[in-house]
């Protein structure tokens, strides 16, 4: 290889830790092979469906778009304004009703490729707007955090999440944290169904930690993949309303892949909320300089249906009636897995009936993942997170089977 080669002397880069996983899934030639890896939804066929409601809209886009001209930089203007009402919909309220900071202009949506799109813009506008910030992730957290952060360069830390024993939410490590950050600092939160453990902050407890963060002055980053999977699309934004009711600055980064198994549209939002109109609209101008830079302007097809859906009450009705149906079946499946472990004999984990969302942590170490997926054809994430959306009626039982053989 000459010196200017590309590949000269490099070893290669790790696996991801979760998409290299759903690769080797589909490489494993074994029928039996079930997969608990990835945050998709499936149904008990392991199939990740098309919604009904998206169906419709996208056959309402065959017969009625007329160009795929370049989207405005920020996104359509129509889908950002349907976006920032399914991100900032008020309790009890119809759909569209804001609360007031929105009408005071303090809000600026902008249309992303997915969530990852989202945070990724988020910490491109902490590196832009707060150079000497850190960003702090909670341990642990989404493998992709830490390494978006690393992408763009900002310093990031860890702080506790839990209880050592990985079974509640350790508050009083979470404060510590927060009071250890200098100010200026960001903390990216799982808005909702905490990814890996399902360890959700109650209402009252975000309240505290949106307190002490906006005490501190530190900028919460929300990330707000799973908005409706744990108590529905309006009950999960109560992370983002301790928020709010502080006054502080936030970002939100938010995703239409899990709510509207839009995973391959890439369909995401970051929402900014500054501390008044001037500051909205002055940070947009450099998330436009950051898109521009990075993507140009977002794909166009899965707004193009997220914008559909949300503007026709009767779909959009359709749609909560689906994501509902997602959350309902994910619960039961958690349910079913918690009785079937306890059925095996594998020991306590109750804990988990309390998590929320897709995931929870079985506490397994690498050997024992190795073993589940030699053996077993079993696909787990790191420390055993599993994804109760590819759990079945048949598969329950075979996958608590193979966890309590291993817990002996
Ligand atoms: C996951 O955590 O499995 C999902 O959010 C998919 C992803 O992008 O990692």
């Amino acid at each position: 290889m000459s010196n200017g080669s590309l590949s000269a002397k490099i070893s290669s880069a790790p696996s991801d830790p979760i998409f290299g996983i759903v690769e080797a899934f589909r490489a494993d030639p074994r029928p039996e092979k079930i997969n608990l890896a990835a945050g998709v939804y499936m149904e008990e066929d392991g199939v990740t469906p098309i919604l009904a409601s998206v169906r419709e809209a996208e056959r309402r886009l065959l017969a009625n778009s007329t160009t795929k001209l370049y989207k405005p930089i920020g996104g359509d203007p129509v889908l950002v304004k349907l976006l920032r009402s399914l991100i900032f919909r008020e309790p009890g309220a119809p759909f569209g009703v804001l609360p007031a900071i929105a009408n005071e202009g303090r809000i600026e949506v902008l249309h992303t490729p997915g969530g990852t799109g989202a945070v990724r813009l988020a910490v491109e506008l902490v590196n832009r707007l707060r150079p000497q910030a850190e960003i702090w992730v909670s341990d642990p957290t989404w493998p992709n955090h830490p390494q978006i952060a690393d992408a763009v360069g900002v310093p990031h830390r860890s702080h506790p999440w839990t209880t050592t024993d990985v079974r509640a939410l350790d508050l009083d490590a979470v404060l510590q944290s927060i009071n250890a950050a200098k100010p200026g600092d960001a903390f990216i939160f799982h808005g909702a169904c905490h990814n890996p453990t399902g360890i959700d902050p109650t209402a009252a407890q975000w309240r505290v930690i949106a307190e002490a963060v906006a005490v501190h002055s530190l900028l919460p980053i929300l990330d707000f993949a799973y908005q409706g999977l744990g108590d529905g699309l309006v009950g999960d934004a109560a992370s983002l309303r301790a928020f709010l009711a502080t006054g502080c600055e936030i970002l939100v980064a938010a995703s239409a892949s899990k709510n509207f198994a839009l995973y391959d549209e890439r369909v995401g939002a970051l929402a900014i909320v500054a501390e008044d109109k001037e500051a909205a609209a002055a940070i947009l101008t450099h998330a436009k300089v950051a898109i521009r830079a990075a993507w140009s302007n977002p794909p166009g097809h899965g707004g193009e249906i997220v914008a559909e859906i949300l503007s026709d009450d009767v779909l959009r009705a359709q749609w909560e009636g689906e994501v509902t149906a997602m959350r309902e079946r994910i619960n039961g499946n958690r349910r079913a897995f918690v009785a079937a472990l306890a059925s095996e004999g594998a020991g306590d984990f109750s804990h988990l009936l309390t998590g929320r969302g897709m995931f929870s942590l079985l506490g397994l170490n690498d050997a024992q993942l190795k073993r589940l997926r030699d053996e077993q054809a079993i696909y787990l994430v790191a420390r055993g997170r599993i994804n109760f959306a590819g759990l079945s009626a048949v598969k329950t039982p075979i996958v608590a089977k193979a966890v309590a053989a291993l817990l002996r």
